[in-house]
């Protein structure tokens, strides 16, 4: 296999290079004066089986990833695979309203233009990967998240809403601690309202209070509050993507005793590393 490094994600290929001892392609980018992207990929693909790995979280991110993904197959590899660590524009995966663009049918249907298969990690809604026709694997993390809290082992695994309570019990599962979640009501895009669930003692507890995404930090915040108005012992906060719009990672951290993000996205508090577990799949583990 032979890694084409996408937007922003060195790092993440470096790390991906090491576990499948595989090499990584030079890739030549620049801007054009007026701004536009230019890249070209130095050497052959032909009959090779490749992976591109780009982060899309930006649209320059994804119009250099769909460069990519028609350069390489324009050099008619064996396999082109794409590896998106986080899948942007998941959200809207469904037309709430009339005339509305479903946005993450637009980006699978272009990528599928390319590509033998797609990877993404915790995509917001699985609907996504139904629009697929090539297979998509969402891979939901589990031994990265369990090696990085073992030693902090929480007594209370918590998800700020039901959507997430899988995640929460996944976890819970692989660390023996109990999961539940709160009830989340979204006010707006940047409000929330959040309850406890009934029954739950967290007086003097070590709580991991996990989602899939942190963006304007609003959820985190309110849930943050709530559990600490309940009396527990400390407070460990993880996302898998770790967006922080506005530096909600500064008002997270200044709150709970513990801000820990995976590499999904690269930020000062993504201390997760996830490429073991993309790597595994890879190789078929
Ligand atoms: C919502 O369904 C998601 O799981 C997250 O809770 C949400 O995207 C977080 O957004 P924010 O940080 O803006 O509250």
């Amino acid at each position: 296999m032979l890694l084409l490094p996408g937007n922003n994600c060195e790092d993440l290929c470096k790390k991906l290079s090491a576990r499948l001892n595989a090499e990584i392609a030079d890739v030549e980018k620049r801007r054009f004066p007026d701004g536009e992207i230019y890249l070209r990929i130095l050497g052959d693909l032909s009959d090779e089986e490749i992976l591109v790995v780009s982060d899309t979280r930006s649209d320059s991110g994804i119009m250099e990833t769909i460069f990519l993904l028609e350069a390489a197959r324009g050099m008619n590899p064996g396999k082109l695979h794409l590896f998106i660590p986080y899948f942007s524009y998941s959200r809207q995966h469904m037309r709430y309203k009339q005339g509305e663009s479903v946005s993450s049918k637009a980006l699978v249907d272009i990528y599928n233009q390319y590509v033998d298969s797609i990877i993404t990690i915790d995509i917001h809604d699985e609907e996504t990967v139904g629009f697929s026709e090539k297979p998509f694997f969402n891979l939901k993390m589990g031994m990265s998240l369990k090696e990085f809290y073992s030693d902090f082992r929480p007594d209370i695994i918590v998800s700020p809403d039901d959507g997430g309570i899988e995640r929460a019990k996944r976890l819970g599962e692989l660390l023996g601690s109990m999961a539940t979640n709160l009830d989340k009501v979204r006010l707006d895009s940047r409000n929330v309202a959040i309850q406890a669930p009934e029954g739950v003692d967290f007086r003097g507890k070590k709580i991991l209070l996990i989602d899939d995404i942190i963006s304007t930090g609003g959820t985190m915040i309110k849930a943050m509050e709530l559990l600490k108005s309940k009396g527990i012992s400390s407070l460990s906060v993880c996302a898998i993507h770790g967006i922080f719009v506005n530096s909600s990672d500064d008002r997270i951290s200044s709150i709970a005793d513990d801000l820990s993000v995976t590499n999904t996205i690269q930020g000062d508090y993504s201390k997760i590393d996830i490429s073991s577990e993309v790597a595994r799949h890879l190789v078929g583990e």
